[in-house]
């Protein structure tokens, strides 16, 4: 694989970047997110470098005969994204989009672009070959740096790299550095905590982990699945039904930890209890290597956040190397300040599940097949 940090400032100088970026972002969620910061850090540095840069990216599943897919526009993130980079950036609407190579073709050096939501053409999921060569003219050179998306067949992902030199960006690269360090040889003592709402997603991970972790450590609704799995009452708590078998079957590992107390509102479980939260915390502290996807409850709401932002704070003492991923985990801890107690915070929801399972991403395989310049 190549990476955009390896190419020579003169080399790169002068060049049209295709930025592949995971701008799948709430509008309400662009305040404290890692993911815009990420992808202005890579912006500024190709500016730095010299180049002209067109974005691309997807944001949630629009439903094209639908009059809401319109609410899923590019155009609030782009205005957002130019705030922090401080310069203008052009914004190629669904409708321009045909005749977006002609428009590139008047760009001044050291212009950025942003194509609206790929997701609004049909080609982009389908991963289809011409969608993804009329992707691959509107630049020189390609870069996925979306590691969020990576594990998405995609046109903007894994069919463009067929058609123009393509490289891992700076926050891609920085990822697959923190993720070896977790699945290569991890120091020990080695805890998974595993929150949520879904443990179907969760699955993975564990069943990769559970040998090698001396603890995994469950919250949210990934608990409630063995509290339920157990014969506890759950009320109106959300909990995974279809994996009730499964998670029976886990409930007599020793190695899972369920929380001791819970934090409830109308019958339903919103947060892990105090008691929990000083028992992780001393797991926590003791531990060489930690893995965290999944908030322990309803973070949504300040009065359910303590579980979580509890064991944040228990991460500052946990020696050698902890990576935190999920949108709604690391906003809160970029709303918390908390960033410095983690060693790295991923931008990967079901990105980063997939790859700690093992399974192979399309956008990776696909850089590493990548023809070189
Ligand atoms: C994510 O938010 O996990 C990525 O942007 C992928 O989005 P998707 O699950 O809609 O493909």
């Amino acid at each position: 694989m190549k990476f955009l940090s390896q190419i020579p400032g003169k080399k790169l100088s002068g060049k049209t970047v295709i930025l592949r970026l995971d701008l799948n972002i709430q509008n309400n969620e662009l305040k404290n997110s890692l993911r815009l910061q990420r992808s202005a850090a890579t912006v500024m540095y190709l500016l730095r470098n010299k180049c002209s840069v067109v974005i691309l990216s997807h944001k949630g599943r629009p439903d094209m005969k639908s009059k809401d897919a319109v609410k899923l526009s590019l155009k609030p993130i782009g205005n957002e994204l130019e705030k922090i980079i401080g310069q203008k950036i052009h914004f190629i609407s669904f409708a321009d989009f045909k005749n977006a190579v002609k428009i590139l073709s008047n760009k001044k050096q050291g212009e950025v672009f942003l194509v609206e939501n790929l997701r609004f053409w049909k080609g982009e999921e389908k991963n289809d070959v011409k969608f993804a060569k009329n992707l691959s003219k509107l630049g020189d050179i390609y870069v996925n740096d979306a590691f969020a998306v990576s594990h998405r067949k995609n046109a903007s992902v894994d069919a463009i790299t067929g058609f123009i030199p393509s490289y891992a960006g700076l926050e891609l690269e920085s990822e697959l550095e923190a993720f070896k360090k977790v699945i290569i040889k991890p120091k020990k003592p080695l805890v998974l905590i595993i929150g949520g709402v879904k443990i179907s997603d969760k699955i993975g991970v564990i069943k990769k982990f559970i040998t090698k972790a001396d603890w995994v450590l469950t919250g949210g609704g990934v608990a409630n699945t063995f509290f339920a799995a157990k014969g506890i009452p759950v009320g109106k708590s959300v909990f995974d039904k279809d994996s009730l078998s499964l998670a029976k079957k886990w409930t007599l590992n020793k190695k899972i930890v369920f929380p001791e107390d819970v934090s409830v509102d109308s019958g339903e479980i919103l947060d892990i209890g105090p008691k929990t939260v000083a028992h992780y915390s001393k797991i926590i502290s003791n531990a060489k290597t930690v893995i965290w996807n999944g908030p322990m409850g309803m973070i949504e709401k300040e009065k359910y956040q303590a579980g979580t932002v509890g064991l944040v704070k228990s991460m500052a003492r946990s020696k050698d190397f902890s990576i935190v991923g999920g949108g709604e985990t690391t906003s809160l801890i970029l709303e918390k300040n908390l960033q410095s107690n983690i060693s790295f915070l991923s931008v990967g929801g079901g990105a980063m599940l997939e790859y700690l399972s093992g399974k192979k991403l399309p956008g990776i395989e696909a850089l590493k097949k990548s023809k070189k310049v």
